[in-house]
């Protein structure tokens, strides 16, 4: 008689899918693109994309770029709100590893969004214009990587085009953001003088081919000392000057240690020009090398001591209305350990509550995959059922909380009232549901008798989508009339401390919807009068919700 095949024993069953998770989690590396509009940052990354193969989706992201900016008014308004819709990872294998590339949305006003997807990145990657050097949104994003201890990679795009010296770039990275920036790569020539790129760590040349641009081949590799036999085309002027400063950047500059680029000491500068395809391939070979494997965004106490296959991930981004068709409400959870297996049974940390994560799935713009299985370091849409709030924890077996998401202070503040006093019910929960999407905060007056929604942004267009939302969603007209404040300043009392707070004259106390303490400030210059009266408080223009 046989006999039935036995099953693998728990403990060896378990055993193997750690080191299965461990297997893929190495395998993954998961990042986002901060750059200034116009920098480059979608032609980098449907290059990025040709170069993973994934050319259909390549397509689809310049799509969905033109459709963005062709419309004005509202419309723009909801192509602006498509890009955070779809904003999601895009996946591509590249040398054998599995590459998730966080889509942020590029409008300035939609940035506390980018600001929380970057939450679910383990690097970045920062786009600069060669011409341009760098702007101001790009300064404020890098600033959201340097508080979360989020290593950067930068890219100076536009080499095919004229620009500023490479030396100027590297000068004003370390001076902007005291960052020491470690040259990988180092252009020959650049406009229309660029012939292609001294490869740092062996003094190969890649020599750019016009005729071959746009194309996904590799470049023409000779090295430097034959540079001049062999391509007697290339001015001799163009390659003194360009040994003389690779000369000058060994001298000067230190070499990239990977922990120095982990600890956001160093950053590692690559050259190219993503419109032409060059350098792409050299980029990518060292973003691998350097970005480090998904972490598990778990405090050292509460990491576990042995590998573990328990499943744990946090929402950072919740979207209503993703589709028309479907008109429900998206979480996008980031794995952090374990493996998620659709119908899995999970724990939402903040509630307790039990929930069963049975319709999870890929998102790519309207598009809807569904799927079995994913690892840390990847990004999957739940459909939301109403349970979930931004910054959620769900685990699997233990209970763990992981790092909150953070909370900027708002440039933009006003008032928000019903104009229909028979649809208040639904204004207000609609205005509930927004909050907790993370579309808009909301501040109360500390001492006010009547309780106003005291709305509050960094970009003047959430305030544009939160009213039409709750016009065409919930039917509910509303009318805004603007605040003076301009920022908001957190901090930590007694109930001493806060009951002698000196206040600048314009100030005023408030509680966002957490219920934490902040000051409402009209201008810089009160900032410096609040930090100047009140020297035993720490104000801060960052909190982590909790
Ligand atoms: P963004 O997402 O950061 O806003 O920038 P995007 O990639 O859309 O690039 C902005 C403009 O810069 C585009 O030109 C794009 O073609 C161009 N560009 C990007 N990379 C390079 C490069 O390496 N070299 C050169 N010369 N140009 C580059 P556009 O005319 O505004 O748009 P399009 O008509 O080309 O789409």
């Amino acid at each position: 008689m046989s006999t039935l095949p036995t099953r693998p024993s728990t403990v060896a069953r378990s055993a193997q899918s750690i080191a299965e998770i461990e297997t893929q989690r190495l395998r993954r590396r998961t990042f986002a693109i901060i750059s200034h509009p116009d920098a480059g940052k979608t032609t980098l990354t449907e290059k990025l994309l040709l170069f993973g193969n994934s050319i259909e989706i390549a397509g689809a992201v310049r799509g969905r770029k033109s459709e963005r900016t062709a419309k004005s008014d509202w419309m723009e308004m909801e192509q602006e709100r498509g890009i955070s819709v779809s904003s999601t990872a895009l996946t591509f294998e590249f040398a054998g590893a599995q590459v998730n590339l966080l889509d942020t949305p590029g409008h300035h006003d939609f940035s506390e969004d980018t600001y929380r997807t970057l939450m679910a990145a383990d690097a970045a990657v920062m786009v600069i214009d060669l011409a341009k050097g760098i702007e101001s949104q790009t300064e404020k994003l890098f600033r959201v990587c340097a508080l979360r201890k989020i290593p950067v990679l930068t890219f100076v795009n536009k080499v095919d085009r004229r620009g500023r010296s490479p030396l100027e770039i590297l000068d004003e990275i370390e001076r902007k953001f005291s960052i020491e920036p470690v040259p990988q790569n180092w252009p020959l020539g650049s406009g229309e003088d660029f012939r292609g790129f001294v490869d740092l760590h062996n003094d190969s040349v890649h020599l750019f081919d016009e005729h071959r641009a746009n194309r996904r081949i590799s470049s023409k590799v000779v090295s430097w000392s034959d540079l001049e036999s062999i391509q007697p085309a290339i001015r001799p002027d163009l390659i003194d000057a360009t040994g003389e400063e690779v000369e000058l950047v060994r001298m000067a500059g230190a070499s990239l240690e990977r922990s120095q680029f982990l600890g956001g000491a160093q950053t590692p500068v690559f050259f190219g020009s993503a419109l032409t395809n060059f350098g792409i391939e050299h980029f990518l070979h060292g973003f691998l090398k350097l970005c480090p494997p998904p972490g598990s965004r778990q405090t050292p106490e509460q990491r576990p001591a042995e590998p573990s296959s328990n499943f744990s991930g946090f929402i950072f981004k919740i979207q209503a209305n993703l589709d028309p068709r479907h008109r429900d409400r998206v979480a996008f959870l980031r794995v952090c350990n374990g493996m998620f297996e659709r119908d899995m049974e999970v724990t939402i940390a903040r509630s307790m509550k039990k929930i069963r994560l049975s319709r999870a799935f890929r998102i790519f713009g309207q598009d809807r995959q569904t799927i079995e299985e994913a690892y840390p370091g990847d990004i999957i849409g739940l459909v939301c059922p109403g349970e979930f709030r931004l910054g959620d924890t769900l685990c699997q077996n233990e209970i763990v909380h992981q790092e909150g998401l953070p909370q900027f202070s708002p440039e933009f503040f006003a008032v928000l009232d019903c104009t229909d006093t028979a649809r208040r019910k639904q204004f207000d929960r609609g205005l509930k549901q927004l909050i907790e999407e993370g579309a808009i905060q909301v501040f109360h007056d500390a001492h006010a008798k009547r309780r106003e929604n005291l709305l509050a942004a960094v970009g003047e267009l959430q305030f544009d989508v939160v009213r039409y939302r709750l016009e065409s969603e919930y039917n509910a007209p509303t009318s805004l009339s603007w605040r003076p404040y301009k920022l908001a300043r957190w901090f930590n009392a007694t109930a001493e401390q806060k009951s002698n707070i000196k206040l600048p004259y314009s100030a005023k106390l408030a509680l966002d919807q957490f219920g934490h303490d902040a000051v409402l400030l009209q201008s810089e210059w009160d900032i410096k009068a609040l930090h100047r009266a009140n020297p035993d408080i720490r104000f801060e223009e960052m909190r982590v919700t909790t």
